[in-house]
């Protein structure tokens, strides 16, 4: 039997990390919601709309047509895996995650690909929105001093330039934004099971919610 993760948590706290690793470990299907309001936000720059106006934002949502595969994310059949994780396309991601119409969009296509069971998302309102009655919620948080670290590590891993008070900065920020919207802001839902990964490594993370996941299956069979 398989069931429906959804891990939630603020920015750069190693969500998506982990559900990939559980993903594999489990042969579940992960799903980056944030990669769709990503794509959302990449849309409107790269067609010169201002993402702080909410009508354009929204006129555009029907030229948008986002897939998954293997990985990958394709915007209009063209992969935006790597464009859509630049900096400033994470901040106006937020900012267009206010708008009633761009979370309707999305939200219905993520509940549509995880109708079945088998499906971990990691995003802000998983477990309170889009899949309220998912058999498994986790809150994943850590420090912000942990997080920007983390983060700034990965860029210059990658070859990236990397300044870690920017990150910091930038990451407070947009937790704020996303913390005081008035549609599904992020936060914890009162089922969900909080996990400050703040001191321990990923293979702790990953064996801490592994375990949860076979207990739960385990209850339901
Ligand atoms: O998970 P991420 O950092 O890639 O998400 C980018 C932004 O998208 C985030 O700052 C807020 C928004 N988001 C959201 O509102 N709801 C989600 N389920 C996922 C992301």
């Amino acid at each position: 039997m398989k069931i429906n993760i959804a891990i939630d948590g603020p920015a750069a706290a190693g969500k998506s990390t982990i559900a990939k690793i559980l993903a594999k470990k489990l042969n579940y299907t992960y799903i980056d919601t944030g990669a769709m309001y990503r794509c959302v936000a990449y849309f409107a720059l790269k067609n010169h709309v201002d993402p702080q106006d909410e009508m354009k934002v929204c006129q555009l949502l029907k030229d948008i047509h986002i897939d998954m595969k293997a990985d990958k994310i394709y915007l209009n059949g063209e992969d935006v895996s790597k464009k859509i994780r630049e900096n400033e396309v994470s901040m106006q991601a937020s900012s267009v995650s206010r708008y009633k119409d761009v979370r309707e969009f999305l939200v219905s296509q993520q509940r549509q690909l995880a109708k079945n069971g088998g499906f971990i998302l990691d995003g802000r309102d998983i477990g309170t929105v889009v899949l309220p009655d998912a058999k498994l919620k986790i809150y994943q948080v850590a420090s912000i001093e942990c997080r920007a670290l983390r983060r700034h590590k990965e860029n210059i891993e990658r070859g990236l330039e990397s300044n870690l008070e920017e990150i910091k900065a930038e990451i407070e920020s947009r937790d704020y934004q996303d913390m005081h919207r008035d549609i599904s802001p992020l936060k914890k839902a009162d089922d969900a099971i909080e996990i400050d990964t703040s001191n321990m490594t990923l293979e702790e993370v990953s064996q801490t919610i592994y375990k949860l996941v076979t207990e739960r299956v385990n209850e339901l069979c």
